[in-house]
Protein backbone atom coordinates (compact mmCIF):
# COMPACT_ATOMS: atom_id res chain seq x y z
CA UNK A 1 0.00 0.00 0.00
CA UNK A 2 1.00 3.91 -0.12
CA UNK A 3 2.61 5.38 3.04
CA UNK A 4 1.40 9.10 4.14
CA UNK A 5 4.08 11.42 3.67
CA UNK A 6 3.87 14.47 5.30
CA UNK A 7 5.66 17.44 3.68
CA UNK A 8 5.79 20.97 4.60
CA UNK A 9 6.37 23.58 2.37
CA UNK A 10 8.93 25.63 2.93
CA UNK A 11 7.62 28.53 1.38
CA UNK A 12 5.63 29.23 4.63
CA UNK A 13 9.05 28.98 6.67
CA UNK A 14 11.29 32.05 7.33
CA UNK A 15 13.89 32.05 4.90
CA UNK A 16 16.44 33.83 6.38
CA UNK A 17 17.09 30.63 9.50
CA UNK A 18 16.36 27.78 6.37
CA UNK A 19 18.41 25.41 8.09
CA UNK A 20 16.70 25.78 11.55
CA UNK A 21 13.26 25.56 10.18
CA UNK A 22 13.94 22.23 8.19
CA UNK A 23 15.19 20.91 11.49
CA UNK A 24 12.54 21.84 13.62
CA UNK A 25 9.70 20.68 10.91
CA UNK A 26 11.52 17.14 11.16
CA UNK A 27 12.13 16.83 14.56
CA UNK A 28 7.78 17.90 14.42
CA UNK A 29 7.85 14.88 12.51
CA UNK A 30 8.16 16.06 8.79
CA UNK A 31 9.10 13.16 6.24
CA UNK A 32 9.50 15.28 3.41
CA UNK A 33 10.24 18.98 2.65
CA UNK A 34 8.56 20.82 0.11
CA UNK A 35 10.41 22.91 -1.97
CA UNK A 36 8.40 25.43 -3.97
CA UNK A 37 11.04 26.38 -6.89
CA UNK A 38 9.32 29.19 -8.93
CA UNK A 39 11.12 31.43 -11.94
CA UNK A 40 8.25 34.36 -12.23
CA UNK A 41 7.28 33.40 -15.31
CA UNK A 42 5.45 30.04 -15.13
CA UNK A 43 3.79 31.47 -11.68
CA UNK A 44 3.75 35.18 -10.92
CA UNK A 45 6.10 34.85 -7.99
CA UNK A 46 9.78 34.36 -7.35
CA UNK A 47 11.57 31.77 -4.58
CA UNK A 48 14.36 29.65 -4.72
CA UNK A 49 16.61 27.28 -7.23
CA UNK A 50 19.65 25.42 -6.52
CA UNK A 51 21.66 27.66 -4.91
CA UNK A 52 19.24 27.52 -1.56
CA UNK A 53 18.92 23.50 -2.11
CA UNK A 54 22.42 23.36 -2.15
CA UNK A 55 22.89 25.11 0.87
CA UNK A 56 20.17 23.67 2.94
CA UNK A 57 21.48 19.93 2.11
CA UNK A 58 24.56 20.87 3.88
CA UNK A 59 22.66 20.67 7.01
CA UNK A 60 19.88 18.00 6.27
CA UNK A 61 19.66 14.60 5.36
CA UNK A 62 15.99 15.07 4.77
CA UNK A 63 13.80 14.32 1.82
CA UNK A 64 13.98 17.69 -0.29
CA UNK A 65 10.28 17.33 -2.67
CA UNK A 66 11.04 20.13 -4.76
CA UNK A 67 8.19 21.45 -7.19
CA UNK A 68 9.01 23.05 -10.23
CA UNK A 69 6.91 25.89 -10.98
CA UNK A 70 8.69 27.02 -14.00
CA UNK A 71 8.89 27.53 -17.45
CA UNK A 72 12.06 25.15 -18.81
CA UNK A 73 12.21 22.34 -16.06
CA UNK A 74 14.86 20.74 -18.36
CA UNK A 75 17.40 23.85 -17.25
CA UNK A 76 16.94 22.75 -13.45
CA UNK A 77 17.51 18.98 -13.72
CA UNK A 78 21.55 19.22 -13.46
CA UNK A 79 21.64 21.79 -11.31
CA UNK A 80 19.22 20.37 -8.68
CA UNK A 81 20.94 17.06 -9.31
CA UNK A 82 23.73 18.33 -8.34
CA UNK A 83 22.45 20.62 -5.35
CA UNK A 84 21.54 17.31 -3.78
CA UNK A 85 17.68 17.55 -4.27
CA UNK A 86 15.62 13.94 -3.60
CA UNK A 87 12.37 14.44 -5.57
CA UNK A 88 12.06 16.47 -9.11
CA UNK A 89 8.12 17.06 -10.29
CA UNK A 90 7.58 19.24 -12.93
CA UNK A 91 4.40 20.35 -14.90
CA UNK A 92 2.98 18.95 -17.61
CA UNK A 93 2.04 22.20 -18.73
CA UNK A 94 5.58 23.15 -19.66
CA UNK A 95 6.16 20.27 -20.71
CA UNK A 96 3.75 18.21 -23.13
CA UNK A 97 6.50 17.90 -25.74
CA UNK A 98 9.90 16.84 -23.71
CA UNK A 99 8.36 14.75 -20.86
CA UNK A 100 10.08 11.49 -21.67
CA UNK A 101 13.70 13.28 -21.82
CA UNK A 102 12.83 15.11 -18.51
CA UNK A 103 12.06 11.89 -16.91
CA UNK A 104 14.96 10.58 -18.43
CA UNK A 105 16.98 13.23 -17.41
CA UNK A 106 15.74 13.45 -13.22
CA UNK A 107 16.47 9.45 -12.95
CA UNK A 108 19.87 9.82 -14.59
CA UNK A 109 20.70 13.00 -11.93
CA UNK A 110 19.64 10.31 -9.12
CA UNK A 111 16.12 12.43 -7.99
CA UNK A 112 12.87 10.71 -7.99
CA UNK A 113 10.42 12.09 -11.13
CA UNK A 114 6.91 13.16 -10.55
CA UNK A 115 4.76 15.28 -12.71
CA UNK A 116 1.81 17.75 -11.75
CA UNK A 117 -1.60 19.06 -12.88
CA UNK A 118 -2.61 23.04 -12.56
CA UNK A 119 -6.41 23.28 -11.42
CA UNK A 120 -7.38 23.71 -15.22
CA UNK A 121 -5.20 20.36 -16.32
CA UNK A 122 -7.37 17.47 -17.05
CA UNK A 123 -5.99 14.13 -15.14
CA UNK A 124 -6.04 12.49 -18.47
CA UNK A 125 -3.00 14.42 -19.54
CA UNK A 126 -0.65 12.53 -17.03
CA UNK A 127 -2.03 9.09 -18.14
CA UNK A 128 1.34 8.59 -20.59
CA UNK A 129 3.30 9.32 -17.62
CA UNK A 130 2.21 7.04 -15.43
CA UNK A 131 2.05 4.47 -17.99
CA UNK A 132 5.24 5.23 -20.01
CA UNK A 133 8.60 2.48 -19.91
CA UNK A 134 10.26 5.01 -17.87
CA UNK A 135 7.23 6.65 -15.35
CA UNK A 136 7.03 9.08 -13.13
CA UNK A 137 6.51 7.92 -10.04
CA UNK A 138 4.44 10.43 -8.24
CA UNK A 139 1.40 12.94 -9.37
CA UNK A 140 0.84 16.34 -7.82
CA UNK A 141 -2.75 17.54 -7.96
CA UNK A 142 -2.92 21.47 -7.17
CA UNK A 143 -5.46 22.01 -5.22
CA UNK A 144 -4.75 25.84 -5.73
CA UNK A 145 -3.72 27.85 -8.08
CA UNK A 146 0.33 27.27 -7.96
CA UNK A 147 2.66 30.52 -6.79
CA UNK A 148 1.32 31.75 -3.81
CA UNK A 149 0.90 30.07 0.22
CA UNK A 150 -1.92 30.54 2.33
CA UNK A 151 -4.87 30.13 -0.51
CA UNK A 152 -8.38 28.31 -0.09
CA UNK A 153 -7.93 24.66 -0.98
CA UNK A 154 -10.30 23.91 -4.23
CA UNK A 155 -12.23 20.47 -3.32
CA UNK A 156 -13.73 20.04 -7.00
CA UNK A 157 -10.09 18.76 -8.10
CA UNK A 158 -10.73 15.63 -5.68
CA UNK A 159 -12.34 13.99 -8.86
CA UNK A 160 -8.73 13.86 -9.89
CA UNK A 161 -7.23 12.39 -7.15
CA UNK A 162 -10.49 9.69 -7.27
CA UNK A 163 -9.65 8.57 -10.05
CA UNK A 164 -5.94 8.47 -10.00
CA UNK A 165 -6.14 6.38 -6.73
CA UNK A 166 -8.81 3.86 -8.46
CA UNK A 167 -6.80 3.33 -11.85
CA UNK A 168 -3.30 2.87 -10.00
CA UNK A 169 -3.64 2.24 -6.73
CA UNK A 170 -0.10 1.90 -5.46
CA UNK A 171 0.60 5.56 -7.27
CA UNK A 172 2.10 8.16 -4.86
CA UNK A 173 -0.66 10.83 -5.14
CA UNK A 174 0.61 14.44 -3.81
CA UNK A 175 -2.24 17.07 -2.67
CA UNK A 176 -0.91 21.02 -2.34
CA UNK A 177 -2.68 24.09 -1.99
CA UNK A 178 -4.99 24.70 1.15
CA UNK A 179 -4.36 21.78 2.86
CA UNK A 180 -4.82 21.33 7.04
CA UNK A 181 -7.06 20.29 10.07
CA UNK A 182 -10.16 21.23 8.11
CA UNK A 183 -9.48 19.85 4.35
CA UNK A 184 -7.19 16.73 5.14
CA UNK A 185 -10.05 14.40 5.60
CA UNK A 186 -11.94 14.96 2.20
CA UNK A 187 -8.15 14.91 0.83
CA UNK A 188 -7.35 11.79 2.27
CA UNK A 189 -10.37 10.04 1.37
CA UNK A 190 -10.24 10.73 -2.23
CA UNK A 191 -6.69 8.68 -1.85
CA UNK A 192 -3.87 11.33 -1.59
CA UNK A 193 -1.12 10.00 0.55
CA UNK A 194 1.18 12.74 -0.01
CA UNK A 195 0.03 16.15 1.88
CA UNK A 196 1.43 19.06 1.22
CA UNK A 197 1.10 21.77 4.01
CA UNK A 198 2.54 25.16 4.78
CA UNK A 199 0.86 27.83 6.50
CA UNK A 200 -1.75 25.36 8.43
CA UNK A 201 1.75 24.20 9.72
CA UNK A 202 3.81 27.24 9.83
CA UNK A 203 1.25 29.32 11.65
CA UNK A 204 0.14 26.36 13.97
CA UNK A 205 0.84 27.13 17.28
CA UNK A 206 1.98 23.40 17.51
CA UNK A 207 3.17 22.16 14.27
CA UNK A 208 3.70 19.06 15.43
CA UNK A 209 0.39 18.53 16.33
CA UNK A 210 -0.84 19.35 12.82
CA UNK A 211 1.47 17.25 11.32
CA UNK A 212 0.22 14.22 13.57
CA UNK A 213 -3.26 15.03 12.78
CA UNK A 214 -2.24 14.84 8.87
CA UNK A 215 -0.66 11.69 9.68
CA UNK A 216 -3.71 10.06 11.27
CA UNK A 217 -5.77 11.12 8.69
CA UNK A 218 -3.97 9.56 5.80
CA UNK A 219 -3.93 6.09 7.88
CA UNK A 220 -7.35 6.00 8.60
C1 LIG B 1 1.76 26.99 -4.08
C2 LIG B 1 2.79 26.02 -3.60
C3 LIG B 1 2.46 25.36 -2.33
C4 LIG B 1 2.26 26.28 -1.15
C5 LIG B 1 1.21 25.66 -0.29
O1 LIG B 1 2.08 27.36 -5.36
O2 LIG B 1 2.99 24.99 -4.57
O3 LIG B 1 3.39 24.33 -2.02
O4 LIG B 1 3.41 26.50 -0.40
O5 LIG B 1 0.92 26.53 0.76
P1 LIG B 1 -0.40 26.37 1.65
O6 LIG B 1 -0.34 25.04 2.31
O7 LIG B 1 -0.32 27.52 2.59
O8 LIG B 1 -1.58 26.47 0.70
ZN1 LIG C 1 4.23 23.25 -4.00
Amino acid sequence: GVTPKIAPSMLSSDFANLASEAHRMINYGADWLHMDIMDGHFVPNLTMGAPIIESLRKHTEAYLDCHLMVTNPLDYVEPLGKAGASGFTFHIETSKDNWKELIQNIKSHGMRPGVSIKPGTSVEEVYPLVEAENPVEMVLVMTVEPGFGGQKFMPEMMDKVRILRKKYPSLDIEVDGGLGPSTIDVAASAGANCIVAGSSVFGAPEPAHVISLLRSSVEK
